[in-house]
C-alpha cells in the first residue's frame, strides 16, 4: 500500500537531522511504496501549507551535511492553540495542510516542544511518529538524542583549546556551555575536556565554593582554571527565586550572560585573571560525528519500520543499546534533567570536579 509521509524538522537545528531524514526516506522506498512531502521550516510550514515534493535523489549526499535541508523554525508549544494577531487558528491548520496534502502519516525531528505539538496533532487524530532530537538530550525516555554528541565533540574541543591559553597565561578561563535548563551538554563536555569545575542548572552554585578551587589549585601550584558552565547555571540565591523574579533581578544587575559574571566575580574575590569564552551556536554546528550519523540513521529506519506497521503515536528511542519507541502522551512535556545523585555526578566529585555547590 502506498503511503504519503510528511516530515518536518522543528526547533533548534543540530548536526543529524539530514542523516535523520535521509534514514527515514531510504527505508521507507527500500521497504514500502512511499512519497515523501517535505514541510518547510517546522510547524511554519505545516501552519502556512508551504511544503516541497521530494525526489529520492534529495536524500542522497545529506548524511554528513549538517543543519537541516528541510529547515525549522521555533514556534513555541504554548501559543500553538493561541490565536495570535493573523487570527490563524494554527491547530486547524495544521490539520487542514495534512488533510490537504493527503498525509497518511507526519515525522517531526525535534525537541521538547515539537513533541508537545506532535502529540497536541497526535490527539488532535493525526498519524504522528517523533523523532528525539537535540544537543541538550533532555528529552524523557530516550538515553540519548541524536546531536548531543556531536555537540559534545565540539565543547570539548573547545575546553581542550582554551588549556593552552589558560596554562600559559595563569588564567581562569570560564567557558559557557548549551543548555538552558538541562546540563548534560556541560556534564559530559566538562568531564571530557578536563574542567575543574562544572555548574549546572540542576545544581546550583556559591560563587565563593567556586573561587575556593581556584584558591585551592593554586596552593597546588596550578596557576589556571577552566570552569565549563551551562548557560542556565544559577547561583544558590536566584534557584530560590522564580523565574520571571530571577530575570527581572538579572535584567537591573546588568546581566550578560553566566560566564561573564562569573569570569567578573573571581577576578574580584579570588583575585584571578579570569575571562570568559562563549562558543555559542558553534556547538550546533557542522557535520555531525559518526555516534550521531548511526543513531540518527537507526532513528530514521525504524521511524520508517513503524510507518510500514501502521503504529503511530509514537516517538523513538534508545534505551540500553536497543532502539525502541515511546507513546508520544507518556513523554511529551516531561524534560530529562541532570539528577544531582546522577552517577556521572558522583564519578566527577570523586575526581576532585567541583559542581560549586
Ligand atoms: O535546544 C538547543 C539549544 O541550543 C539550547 O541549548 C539553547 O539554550 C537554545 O537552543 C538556543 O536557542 P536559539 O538557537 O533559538 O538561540
Amino acid at each position: 500500500m502506498k503511503r504519503r509521509i510528511g516530515i518536518l524538522t522543528a526547533g533548534g537545528d543540530c548536526p543529524g537531522l539530514n542523516a535523520a531524514i535521509r534514514g527515514v526516506a531510504r527505508a521507507a522506498y527500500e521497504t514500502f511504496d512511499a512519497e515523501i512531502i517535505g514541510i518547510l521550516d517546522g510547524y511554519r510550514g505545516l501552519i502556512e501549507g508551504e511544503f516541497r515534493l521530494m525526489r529520492k535523489q534529495d536524500f542522497s549526499g545529506i548524511l554528513t551535511l549538517g543543519g537541516t535541508i528541510l529547515g525549522s523554525s521555533r514556534r513555541p508549544f504554548r501559543e500553538m492553540r493561541l490565536l495570535g494577531d493573523d487570527n490563524v487558528d494554527k491547530v486547524a491548520a495544521m490539520k487542514k495542510t495534512y488533510e490537504d496534502l493527503k498525509l497518511d502519516c507526519l515525522v517531526t525531528l525535534g525537541g521538547n516542544g515539537t513533541h508537545k505539538t506532535a502529540n497536541l496533532l497526535s490527539e488532535e487524530g493525526l498519524n504522528v511518529i517523533g523523532l528525539p532530537k537535540t544537543i541538550d538530550n533532555d528529552i524523557y525516555g530516550t538515553d540519548f538524542t541524536f546531536g548531543f554528541h556531536t555537540a559534545c565533540e565540539i565543547a570539548t574541543d573547545v575546553i581542550d583549546r582554551l588549556h593552552t591559553t589558560a596554562a600559559s597565561h595563569g588564567r581562569v578561563i570560564v567557558v559557557e556551555i548549551m543548555g538552558n535548563k538541562a546540563g548534560w551538554l556541560t556534564l559530559y563536555s566538562g568531564m571530557a575536556g578536563g574542567a575543574d569545575a562544572i555548574l549546572l542548572p540542576e545544581i546550583p552554585y556559591d560563587i565563593e565554593k567556586v573561587a575556593e578551587v581556584m584558591e585551592s589549585r593554586a596552593r597546588n601550584n596550578k596557576a589556571f582554571s577552566i570552569i565549563a558552565v551551562a548557560e542556565g547555571a544559577m547561583d544558590k540565591k536566584e534557584a530560590k527565586l522564580k523565574r520571571k523574579e530571577r530575570e527581572a533581578a538579572r535584567k537591573d544587575a546588568g546581566f550578560h550572560g553566566i560566564a561573564y559574571r562569573i569570569a567578573e566575580q573571581l577576578q574580584e574575590l579570588a583575585g584571578v585573571e579570569a575571562r570568559a569564552v562563549v562558543p555559542g551556536h558553534i556547538q550546533r554546528g557542522g557535520t555531525p560525528c559518526a555516534y550521531d550519523r548511526v543513531l540518527s540513521t537507526q532513528f530514521g529506519v525504524h521511524a520508517a519500520d513503524l510507518i510500514k506497521k501502521d503504529k503511530y503515536g509514537y516517538t523513538v528511542a534508545l534505551v540500553g543499546n536497543e532502539i525502541v519507541h515511546n507513546k508520544l502522551s507518556e513523554v511529551a512535556g516531561i524534560s530529562k534533567l541532570v539528577p544531582e545523585d546522577h552517577q556521572m555526578v558522583d564519578l566527577a566529585r570523586n575526581i576532585g570536579i567541583s559542581f560549586g555547590d
